[in-house]
């Protein structure tokens, strides 16, 4: 499952940070990641700064001498997902999480059946954009509306596709 909040305008970064505050997307992330593996780029792990509790977070980095305590390391995209598939099944769950940034978005897309997207009812500038989600590959298959509560930026949506039967 992918796992990404994006602009109306399809930014999801600048500066190698999130370009809003939502509260309310924390919390969503927090919950459905929570007791999964989690699998980002080295730049979005260094954008977070630390391994998120509860969760294995596994890094991609073609860098070799690359290390930080707390996480796992992976230097391809198959060998993350390897970790990841190994980690959720010594978990006894079902579900591995991408959670960015633009670089394994656009790798991973291809082998996802599903997800999870945050609509940010809002424009802003960026430099990291989510790679553009073919309707004719994936089905819309749940919205949930919200306005913004407290320590939001903007009203938003929960939104999840489902890959597409192949016709
Ligand atoms: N809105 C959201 O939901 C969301 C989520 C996540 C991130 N973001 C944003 O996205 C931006 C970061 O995205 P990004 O594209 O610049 O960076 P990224 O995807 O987080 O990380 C890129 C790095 O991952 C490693 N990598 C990528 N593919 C690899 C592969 N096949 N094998 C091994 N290592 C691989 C490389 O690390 P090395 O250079 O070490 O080899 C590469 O430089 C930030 O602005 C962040 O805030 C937004």
């Amino acid at each position: 499952m992918l796992l990404a909040a994006i602009s109306a305008n399809g930014v999801i970064g600048r500066g190698n940070r999130l370009p809003w505050r939502l509260r309310s997307d924390l919390q969503h992330f927090r919950a459905l990641t929570m007791g999964r593996p989690i699998l980002m780029g080295r730049k979005t792990f260094l954008s977070i700064g630390k391994p998120l509790p509860g969760r294995t977070t596994i890094v991609a980095s073609r860098d070799q001498s690359f290390a930080a305590p707390g996480i796992v390391v992976a230097p391809g995209l198959a060998a993350a997902l390897a970790v990841a598939r190994g980690d959720a099944l010594r978990r006894g769950v079902d579900e591995i999480f991408v959670v960015g940034g633009t670089d394994i978005y656009v790798q991973a897309m291809a082998a996802a059946t599903r997800l999870a997207i945050t609509e940010v009812h809002k424009t802003v500038e960026g430099d990291a954009r989510f790679p553009p989600i073919d309707r004719n590959a994936w089905r819309e298959i749940a919205r949930d509306e919200h306005e913004g509560g407290v320590g939001d930026d903007a009203a938003f949506a929960f939104v999840t596709y489902r890959r597409a039967a192949a016709s």
